[in-house]
């Protein structure tokens, strides 16, 4: 079992979980940046900007804006064949409705994109990881204006313009589709830059951001083209695929209902409409959106060229009340129930490494366009004692899931065009911005009090990693990996 010789093997980060730096080379907030730390149980709280009693661990995280070229230099060590990180807006445009750019933000990703390059590793972008302008929350409400059509697309514009040559993937909104979990506040605020009111129907207020999203990403791909036809636009969306609890039908219909509400974000981006299912569900709830027919235009001519998602978890759901809710707002959203077949991490994300080949078919079906996994990872709390970390459960959930995904590709003819570790040097944990919930393949000395040498460690499951990709992938099956 191989996988195709350009297949880009590397790992995945987000700016503002990674680079810290929060107000250097004239960055501007971003939403990130008034999020404080949270846990498993405390959610996070987001203040109205930054107050200074509190701690917010995206402000320095571990600090890659200044140690990006030793981290570059552990990836190439692994043999990363492309790097997935974002674009920091605010570091492009600090308030978000600037006519000009930065030009000391713009020299910062040319010098990193420049680093990867010279090691060999390709640069893969999203251009929005929640990391809205907070500017933009604050006046004009984020994404509930149309306003930031035309924000957005500046920034956007202008990162192609002058990347064009560097990045050919291009993902728009990092899992666009999360903020359709409105009984968890997070969601809008990190994708949309939506802080609900008490008057908000909020499923209304997440579809007309959503749309003005889906116009905005439709135009980056319509530029895109017309700049450089080699790039490749992507969606981003994060898998929620639902399982039904038994084979009641009820049951199947319940679950294909909650896949679908996950299904509408990259259904309009990569058919180009409003599918009807989602257009007679409006009508029922008598949402009155405003689309018109020119973004409709837009839409249509901006369909994307692949489809990136991350993948963690799978869900459960049933029609029957009377089966106990599991209502965890960190993960699948309150509605769904426990698989009795699965084990869940320290975090209480089920871990369901077939589920990811399941799902990749399920994409392969419905869209027949090149699929992209650009996170999948296990958040765990790992030991770093005597300068080594020891975390052969990491390995085991690497390994399970590269397997799953190599039988999609090599059995089930799926078309792939990467996969990266999500978080493959510790980074902030997005939900509970924590420390202590660690990815990466490399440890780094920071804790969740802020203290920490931020000294970089490689785990065991870097060596492993390293022999994966050496061997574009049959390291999971033939080889006896042995500690070295
Ligand atoms: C995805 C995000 O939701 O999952 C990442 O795109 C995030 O930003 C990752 O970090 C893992 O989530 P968490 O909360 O464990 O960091």
């Amino acid at each position: 079992m191989s996988m195709k010789k350009d297949f880009l093997w590397g790992g995945a980060l987000a700016a503002h979980q990674v680079e810290g730096a929060y107000r250097e080379g004239g960055k501007g907030i971003s939403a990130a940046d008034v999020m404080t730390a949270g846990t498993r149980d405390i959610p996070r709280e987001i203040t109205a900007g930054i107050q200074p009693d509190k701690y917010y661990p995206n402000h320095e995280a571990i600090d890659f804006y200044h140690h990006f070229r030793e981290d570059i230099d552990l990836f190439a060590e692994m043999g990363f064949r492309c790097l997935r990180t974002s674009i920091a807006w605010t570091r492009i445009f600090p308030n978000g409705d600037e006519q000009q750019p930065n030009e000391t933000g713009l020299a910062f990703y040319d010098q990193l994109f420049d680093y990867m390059l010279s090691k060999g590793i390709q640069p893969v972008i999203t251009l929005s990881h929640f990391e809205m302008p907070y500017h933009l929350i604050e006046q004009y409400g984020g994404w509930r204006s149309r306003a930031c059509i035309d924000f957005f697309t500046r920034f956007a514009f202008t990162c192609l313009q002058r990347y064009h040559t560097k990045v050919k993937y291009w993902m728009t909104f990092n899992e666009i589709n999360n903020q359709i979990l409105v009984d968890n506040p997070i969601y809008a605020f990190t994708n949309s830059g939506i802080l609900f009111t008490p008057a908000d129907n909020r499923e209304q207020v997440v579809y007309q951001a959503a749309h003005y999203q889906f116009v905005a990403g439709a135009m980056v791909v319509d530029y895109a083209a017309r700049l450089d036809p080699a790039l490749q636009i992507g969606c981003m969306v994060a898998a929620q695929p639902h399982y039904p609890l038994s084979c009641n039908p009820d049951d199947i219909l319940e679950a294909q209902r909650q896949n679908r509400k996950q299904y509408f974000f990259s259904d309009v981006q990569v058919w180009g409409y409003y599918p009807s299912y989602i257009r007679q569900y409006w009508q029922r709830q008598n949402y009155q959106l405003d689309i018109t027919q020119e973004d409709l235009n837009w839409i249509a001519k901006g369909k994307v060229q692949f489809v990136g998602f991350s993948y963690y978890y799978t869900c459960v759901v049933t029609a029957d009340e009377t089966v106990a809710r599991t209502g965890d707002l960190n993960a699948a959203g309150t509605n769904t129930v426990d698989n009795p077949y699965l084990k869940a991490s320290d975090w209480g994300w089920t871990i369901d490494a077939k589920g990811l080949r399941y799902f990749l078919i399920e994409l392969q079906d419905r869209y027949r366009c090149p699929l992209f996994i650009v996170e999948n990872g296990l958040g765990a709390y790992d030991e770093l004692q005597n300068g080594q970390v020891d975390d052969p459960y990491r390995i085991d959930y690497l390994k399970a899931h590269i397997q799953e995904m190599m039988k999609a590709v090599e059995i089930d003819g799926v078309d792939l065009i990467g996969y990266t570790v999500w978080g493959c040097i510790d980074p902030v944990s997005f939900t509970t911005g924590e420390m202590r919930k660690r990815y990466g393949l490399v440890y780094v000395d920071k804790n969740d009090d802020g203290s920490g040498t931020l000294k970089r460690y490689r785990k065991k499951s870097f060596d492993w990693y390293r022999k994966v990709i050496a061997s574009n992938g049959r390291a999971v099956w033939d080889l006896d990996i042995k500690e070295s």
